[in-house]
C-alpha cells in the first residue's frame, strides 16, 4: 500500500465519520490489538484524540503502563479480523498471529501498526479520565499516515462507496454507501 505521511493536525479527518479502529498497544515487547468503536477527536491544536477503554481489557493495562497506542483504521475487507479482535482477549493469545494481520514499525511509538489498515494515528497518552465504567485515554497524535487511494483530505466515498468500516452494535457493521458534497 502507498501510504502518505500527513500533518498531525489532520488527525480528526481520519476519525470522521466514526470508523471502527484497531487499537495496537505493546508492553514489555508483547503487542496487542483490540477493536475500538469509542474513539473521537477532542482537539485540533494540539491534535488530541480520546478513546474509552474498559479497565477489564488487557489493552487497558498495556496503554496505562506504556502511555502509548496507535489507532489503525481498517478497510471493510478486514471485518472478520476486526470482529475477532473485539471478541477475544490478548490474554488468550497473540491477535496478530490469530488474525494474520501484519505488524509494521511505527514512526514515533513502540507499539506496531497494522500494515493492512488504511490509516494510522500514533499517539502518546497525555491524560486519563475515569468516566463511569470506562477510562478515557487522551492521546496526542505524534504521527499520522493514510493510504493515498482511500484518503484525500478526507476518507473518499466515491461510486464504489467508502472503504472504512463502521460499527452499528453487536455483530453488525456498515460501510459508507455514498458521499455528498454540500
Ligand atoms: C466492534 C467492536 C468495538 C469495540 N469497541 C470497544 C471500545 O471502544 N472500548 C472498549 O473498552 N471495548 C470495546 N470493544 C470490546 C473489546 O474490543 C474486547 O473486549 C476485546 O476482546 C479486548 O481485548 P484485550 O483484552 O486484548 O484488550 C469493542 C468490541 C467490538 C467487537
Amino acid at each position: 500500500m502507498a501510504k502518505r505521511a500527513l500533518d498531525v493536525r489532520q488527525a480528526h479527518r481520519l476519525l470522521s465519520p466514526g470508523p471502527v479502529t484497531l487499537l495496537s498497544s505493546q508492553y514489555h515487547g508483547q503487542p496487542n490489538l483490540m477493536a475500538v468503536a469509542w474513539a473521537a477527536p477532542v482537539s485540533l491544536d494540539p491534535p488530541l484524540v480520546g478513546v474509552a477503554i474498559q479497565p477489564t481489557r488487557l489493552t487497558h493495562e498495556f496503554v496505562a503502563k506504556s502511555d502509548q497506542f496507535a489507532l489503525n483504521v481498517p478497510h471493510i475487507e478486514l471485518l472478520a479480523a476486526v470482529h475477532r479482535c473485539g471478541l477475544v482477549s490478548g490474554r488468550d493469545g497473540d491477535k496478530f498471529e490469530a488474525t494474520g494481520l501484519t505488524p509494521a514499525l511505527a514512526a514515533e511509538i513502540d507499539p506496531p501498526l497494522v500494515e493492512e489498515c488504511l490509516g494510522h494515528l500514533e499517539c502518546g497518552v497525555v491524560e486519563r479520565v475515569r468516566l463511569g465504567d470506562h477510562d478515557f485515554f487522551i492521546g496526542q497524535v505524534l504521527a499520522l499516515a493514510a493510504e493515498e487511494e482511500a484518503f484525500d483530505d478526507a476518507w473518499k466515498a466515491d461510486e464504489e462507496g467508502g472503504r472504512t468500516l463502521h460499527h452499528l452494535g453487536a455483530n453488525l457493521y456498515a460501510s459508507l454507501a455514498k458521499g455528498y458534497r454540500a
